[in-house]
């Protein structure tokens, strides 16, 4: 028997209108290889909402130019309830906090949740706790695989060595794209870091503030992620953060005067770069080590030999030591963000929400 399975798709930016767009190919596939059918009948951005019970199609975008509509939280759940519709999940592809609050009353109403943003598992414990606890008694999934490494398989791998029983010892890497791409072409060229990281903005691997990435929370909120899998009882103000923003470029500099001062970073970095050993390179880690329930985000100097050393463009490395891994880490390296990777792997995180609500065929 076919599985219909309803999404309300919070956020149609990068990631939403990809998924869309991901969902909208693969539909067909997805049906006759898996039996499950995927509509979405709602979707909105922070201010309007366009419902379609049939399910999105290729004009979404015009028709949501065109019949979308003011809305409150309380207006989709009930469009749901009215329609009738089931198999419910709600897709957060925003970075609200706004939404994030809503997540217990859409639980509580039926909806499993995906999420590609990071506030739900980076507010406090109590939150974190609290969620979770719901879930249980609603019997609802909540899958956030890309969180961190965004398509690559990061949370989940720990999450399976975890509660097979394995002991993670450490877990070390290079989270951030943007950060990845200004070091890895920063250590052995003679290009100055303002100029590199200028390059990275314009690629479009920085946020429009590079402070943002600088700053190293992004990375310091998916180390608290990181942890909390391994039930680590952490908060996001726990971790030890190295910010790359001198005091004087932050505060009360706006974004334009921090443009124009980029080359106000470079001395300090040329600096670092001298003081290296031959065979190293620099790098911005995150560092999580279980037995002193350290997390640590920091600038290193690194063996260019080791998977973290030989990084290249803007991809990712996660090292994950081991107790029966030893000395050398299982490793899962690849593009770390991106709307296309972000969008399939949330579009994975659907189908395993999917799967789970699929009825079960006995065999006599
Ligand atoms: N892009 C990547 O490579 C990547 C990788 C991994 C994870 N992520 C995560 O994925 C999420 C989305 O990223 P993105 O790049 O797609 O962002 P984006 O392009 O800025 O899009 C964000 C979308 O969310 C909507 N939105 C904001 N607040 C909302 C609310 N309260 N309710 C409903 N919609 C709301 C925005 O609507 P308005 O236009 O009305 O503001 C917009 O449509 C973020 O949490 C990001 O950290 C992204």
């Amino acid at each position: 028997m076919c599985t219909t399975i309803n999404i309300v798709l919070f956020g149609i930016g990068n990631v939403g209108s990809t998924l869309i767009k991901q969902l909208l190919e693969a539909e067909n596939q997805i049906f006759i290889k898996q039996n499950i059918r995927i509509k979405i009948p709602v979707i909105t951005n922070s201010q309007i909402a366009f419902f379609q019970h049939q399910g999105m199609t290729p004009t979404w975008k015009a028709d949501l130019e065109q019949f979308s509509v003011p809305y409150r939280m309380e207006d989709i759940i009930e469009y749901v309830q009215e329609k009738k519709l089931s198999h419910l999940i709600a897709v957060d592809a925003t970075a609200s906090e706004a939404l994030v609050k809503n997540y217990i009353p859409l639980i509580q109403s039926g909806f499993h949740i995906v999420s590609a943003n990071k506030v739900a598992n980076t507010l406090d414990s109590q939150f974190y706790e609290k969620l979770r606890s719901e879930l249980d008694k609603y019997q609802r999934k909540f899958l956030y695989e890309t969180n961190v490494g965004a398509g690559l398989p990061v949370i989940d791998t720990i999450r399976k060595l975890h509660q097979a029983g394995e002991r993670i010892l450490q877990i070390r890497g290079v989270f951030s794209g943007s950060l990845s791409y200004v070091f890895n072409n920063y250590s052995e060229s003679g290009i100055p870091f303002s100029k590199v990281l200028r390059q990275a903005s314009e690629l479009g691997l920085t946020e429009p503030d590079a402070r943002d990435d600088l700053s190293g929370k992004d990375v310091a909120r998916k180390l608290l992620i990181l942890a909390r899998e391994l039930d680590l009882k952490k908060e996001l103000n726990q971790v030890y953060i190295q910010s790359l923003v001198p005091k004087n470029l932050n505060g009360k500099t706006t974004l334009s005067q921090f443009k124009q001062r980029l080359k106000e970073l470079d001395p300090r970095f040329e600096q670092l770069k001298i003081q290296l050993q031959p065979g190293q390179v620099l790098r911005y880690i995150g560092q999580l080590c279980t037995q002193t329930e350290t997390l640590e985000v920091k600038l290193v100097a690194e063996d260019k030999t080791s998977p973290i050393g030989q990084l290249q463009g803007a991809d990712s490395v996660f090292e994950i030591y081991t107790e029966s891994y030893g000395d050398l880490p299982l490793v899962i390296r690849g593009a770390g963000a991106g709307k296309e990777v972000t969008a399939r792997g949330v579009l994975g995180d659907i189908l395993r929400v999917a799967s789970s609500i699929q009825p079960q065929v006995l065999v006599n």
